[in-house]
This record gives structure tokens, sequence and C-alpha cells, in this order.
């Protein structure tokens, strides 16, 4: 495993005391319905949907939840990596297939109890006819049954991919990543505005700061 899942290998950080009040946050998040199903996603590429979205489901883990973390990122997804695995098949190769019989076999369990994941798999000519198949409602209607949170790791809003948007409508709730600093307020706007066009249920805006130079880890979470 490569050492971006801090949750891991360093729990006291301050980054990793910041995704358990996130974890917190979020399960307490809705009241009358569990949120159990979280899309993470961004306006732009790099602002950490992946590392804060890996990170999550260590957390759900730890805390005693049975979590499956999918990378619907189905073009450029790279949890694969950060779990020291090759992207063999996953999520896009499933979703060709019969999904009730088959989804197990896509499905991997991680050194982290608890914590299972499911890669992108091969890249597809048709990611978002994909992501708005009605086998992808099934599987995540049959996730949701076997495990007690799934954090879907997403592609970004921005780059006029509705990959993102058609999973947004799919999953209890949606984790806007912005990275402090550099994401312009104009682009988590338009995000905002396109996910509440398809009704999204916003849970809320994580900002997020990666300092990879001086390992500054540092974390907000908004609602
Ligand atoms: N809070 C953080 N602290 C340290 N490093 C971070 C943090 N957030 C992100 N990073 C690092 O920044 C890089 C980009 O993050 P990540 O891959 O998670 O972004 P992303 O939004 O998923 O990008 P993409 O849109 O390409 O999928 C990675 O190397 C990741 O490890
Ligand atoms: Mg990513």
């Amino acid at each position: 495993m490569q050492n971006e899942l801090i949750l891991n290998y360093d729990p006291k950080s301050t980054i990793s005391e910041t995704i358990r009040t996130l974890r917190t946050n979020l399960q307490f998040s809705s009241v009358d319905k569990k949120i159990r199903t979280i899309l993470i996603t961004s306006s732009m590429p790099g602002e950490g949907k992946s590392f804060i979205a890996s990170n999550l489901a260590v957390a759900f883990a730890q805390s005693g939840n049975k979590v499956l973390l999918v990378d619907c990122d189905i073009r450029k997804g790279r949890q694969h990596y950060i779990f020291g695995s090759h992207n063999q098949k996953g999520l896009s190769n499933l979703l060709l297939e019969k999904v009730a019989e088959n989804y197990k076999n896509y499905i991997k369990k991680t050194k982290i109890e608890n914590l299972s994941v499911m890669f992108r798999g091969v890249t597809p000519p048709n990611p978002s006819e994909l992501l708005g198949s009605e086998k992808n409602k099934t599987l995540i209607s049959i996730l949701k049954e076997q495990y007690d949170v799934v954090i879907f790791d997403s592609a970004p809003i921005s780059d006029s991919l509705t990959d993102s948007l058609i999973m947004s409508t799919l999953v209890d709730g949606v984790v806007i990543v912005a990275a402090q600093k550099k994401t312009p307020i104009s682009a988590v706007n338009a995000t905002k505005k396109s996910l509440q066009n398809v009704k999204a249920n916003i849970l809320g805006i994580v900002l997020n700061q990666a300092d990879t130079q001086s390992r500054n880890y540092y974390g907000h979470y908004y609602e």
C-alpha cells in the first residue's frame, strides 16, 4: 500500500483527526435516514478526492463499519495504486456482466480490517453510459444491502463530464472536495449548482490543502 493511507500509518496526525471528524459529521448528517452510500467529488482534477475517499473509507472501517470503497472514476481512477494493486478488473468490467451473479468477483479485501475495495477496471469507450445503466443502479442497491457504508471515489465535475452527476443521483449523499487556496470559489459554486440541478443531496464541502512538500496536512469540514 502507498503511504497515502495516512489514517492507517499515522492515525494521530492532524489530517487523520480531521478525517475522523468528517466521518462523525457524515454519520450525523441526516437524522431521518441513515447515509450509507456517499459520493466524493470535486470541481477540478487534483483537489484530493481520491485521498479523502480512501482515508474516509479507512476511518469508517476503523470505527467498526463494514466498508466498501468503489472507484467510479472509470476513466482515470487510481485507487488500485493507492492500495498497491494492479488495476486488474473492476467496476467497468462488472457493468458488462450480470451484476448480481458476479459482483463478488470484483471486490477485494484490503489489509485493513472491515475494508474492501472495487477498482475502476479497464477504461471503456462509454463510461457515462455504463454509470447511467440499470445495471449500475442494481449494483448500488445490492452493495447498500451488503455493506454498512459504501464510499464512491469519482471524477471531477468541471471536465464537462456527466459521470459524477449521474452517480450523484444514485447515492444517498455527496461530499464536495475543494482545494484550499487553489479552487476558485466560482468553480465550487458551479459544481454545487450542477449537483443541485440534478437534485443531488449535498452533505457538505471539505476544504483540503494538499501540501505534499512539507507534509503539512490540513483539512476542514463545512456543512
Ligand atoms: N490533504 C492532503 N495531504 C497530503 N497530500 C494530499 C492531500 N490531499 C491530496 N493529496 C495528494 O495530492 C495528490 C492529488 O490528490 P488526489 O489524487 O486525491 O486528487 P483527485 O481529486 O482525486 O485527482 P483526480 O481529479 O485526478 O482524480 C495526490 O498525490 C494526493 O496524495
Ligand atoms: Mg482521483
